[in-house]
C-alpha cells in the first residue's frame, strides 16, 4: 500500500504521482471508520469477499467480513482491534479463512490519531492465498519425490558397496559381478535423474535457451533408429514415414533429438510392435507422431503424462521424460498431445513451427 490513509483520500493528492484509486489495486482493502462502519470496500475486496460493495458500505465490518483462523476461532473476537491494547497499531499479514473456507492473506493497520488514542480507522488489506498454498505444496512435494528418488539407488549402492567391503573373500566373482553391475546402474540413474532435474530446473524457470540451426527432421530420425540398431535392436522395429517437402526448419538439434529420442525410448520401453515415426509438414512448420502397438495411455491418465514424476511403473524410468519433453517442445513455439495411435497403442505428436535463424 502506498500510504497509510489509503481509501479515505480516493482522488486526492498522493505523493505526487497519480491517484490511485482504490479498485486499481491488486489486493482487497477495506476501510472501517472509527465506529466500525465499512467506509472503503474496494472491488477485490468484494471479490474475495463476494460481497458487493453496495452491499458492505456502512455495515459493521465484522458482519461484512467475517474471518476465522485455522481453529475457526472468530478472529475478530480474538482480536477485538477497537477495544485491545492501545500500544497496537498492526496486525502482521497471516492466514485466515473467510466463511466459505477460502484461505486469505490478511493484515491490518489500526489508525489513532494519536499514540494511544482511539481507533480512528481500521485499514484491512486482504491477499488471496489459494496460488501461494498450490506452489508451496507442490515445491514439497517435489523435494519429497527428489528425496526418495534419490534414495532408493543410493540405499542399493550402500548396500552392495557395504557386502562387498564385508564379505570380499566368501563372494564368488559372479555375486561380485553382479553386485558392481547393480551399483554402476544405479550410479547411471542418480546421475541422469540429476542431469533431468537440472532440465526440469530451467524449464520452470525460463531459463531455456534455444540455439538454432537448420535441422534435417527426417534425418536425425533415421541416425535416431540406426543409433539403437547398432544397439542391438532389431531394425524391422522401425518403421520412418515422410510425407511430402518440409520448409527448412530452424531448430535446436540437440533438443530436437533429446524430444524424438525420449519418445522412441517411451515407445519401446512401455508400448510394444512396431514403432512408427511420422514427419509431416503443418502449418508451415512440421509435425511429428511417435506412434507404437502396445497398450497406449488410458483417458484417465492422459491429462496427467506430462506431469513431473508421473509414471506407471516404478522400477525404470523417473517420470521426469515426458514433463522435460512438453518443456523442451513448448520451448520451440510447439505443442504435443497425446492419443490413440491407428494400430492401437499411444500415438504423441508434437508440431512445431518452422522457425527462423537466430541471427536473421
Ligand atoms: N508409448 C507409451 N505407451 C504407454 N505408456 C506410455 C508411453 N509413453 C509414456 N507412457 C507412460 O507415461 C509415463 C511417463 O513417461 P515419462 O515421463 O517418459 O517417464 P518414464 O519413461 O521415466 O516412466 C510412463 O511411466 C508410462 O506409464
Ligand atoms: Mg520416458
Amino acid at each position: 500500500m502506498g500510504g497509510d490513509q489509503a481509501g479515505e483520500r480516493d482522488g486526492g493528492p498522493r505523493g505526487g504521482g497519480d491517484p490511485v484509486a482504490a479498485d486499481d489495486l491488486p489486493d482487497g482493502v477495506v476501510v472501517a471508520d472509527r465506529a466500525g462502519r465499512v467506509t472503503v470496500f474496494n472491488r477485490m475486496a468484494a471479490r474475495l469477499s463476494g460481497v458487493p460493495a453496495g452491499a458492505a458500505l456502512g455495515r459493521d465490518f465484522r458482519d461484512v467480513l467475517p474471518l476465522h483462523d485455522a481453529d475457526g476461532r472468530d478472529w475478530w473476537k480474538s482480536t477485538d482491534p477497537y477495544g485491545g491494547l492501545r500500544i497496537r497499531t498492526r496486525q502482521p499479514e497471516r492466514s485466515l479463512f473467510l466463511a466459505d473456507g477460502r484461505e486469505v492473506l490478511m493484515a491490518a493497520r489500526y489508525v489513532r490519531a494519536e499514540p494511544l488514542g482511539d481507533v480512528d480507522r481500521l485499514v484491512v488489506t486482504l491477499r488471496d492465498a489459494s496460488h501461494r498454498a498450490r506452489g508451496e505444496r507442490s515445491r514439497a512435494d517435489l523435494v519429497s519425490t527428489v528425496a526418495h528418488e534419490l534414495r532408493s539407488p543410493l540405499t542399493s549402492v550402500k548396500g552392495f558397496t557395504a557386502t562387498l567391503l564385508a564379505k570380499w573373500d566368501r563372494l564368488t566373482d559372479k555375486q561380485k559381478i553382479f553386485m558392481l553391475e547393480t551399483v554402476n546402474a544405479d550410479a547411471d540413474r542418480v546421475t541422469r535423474l540429476i542431469t533431468e532435474l537440472l532440465s526440469v530446473s530451467r524449464i520452470e524457470s525460463g531459463r531455456l535457451e534455444i540455439r538454432r540451426q537448420l535441422v534435417d527432421l527426417p534425418d536425425l530420425a533415421r541416425r535416431l533408429v540406426a543409433g539403437r540398431v547398432a544397439a542391438g535392436e532389431a531394425q524391422d522395429r522401425y518403421r520412418l514415414e515422410v510425407h511430402g517437402p518440409l520448409p527448412d526448419m530452424w531448430l535446436d538439434a540437440d533438443k530436437i533429438e533429446q524430444i524424438m529420442a525420449n519418445l522412441v525410448e517411451n515407445a519401446v520401453r512401455h508400448g510394444a510392435g512396431t514403432v512408427t515415426i511420422v514427419i509431416e509438414p503443418y502449418e508451415g512448420g512440421a509435425a511429428v507422431s511417435v506412434r507404437d502397438e502396445g497398450k497406449g495411455i488410458a483417458p484417465e491418465a492422459v491429462p496427467r503424462v506430462f506431469r513431473r514424476f508421473w509414471r506407471t511403473r516404478r522400477r525404470g524410468g523417473t517420470g521426469l521424460g515426458l514433463f522435460i519433453v512438453k518443456g523442451l517442445i513448448e520451448a520451440h513455439g510447439g505443442a504435443i498431445t497425446v492419443g490413440r495411435a491407428p494400430s492401437g497403442g499411444a500415438e504423441f505428436r508434437f508440431t512445431v513451427p518452422a522457425g527462423t535463424p537466430d541471427f536473421a
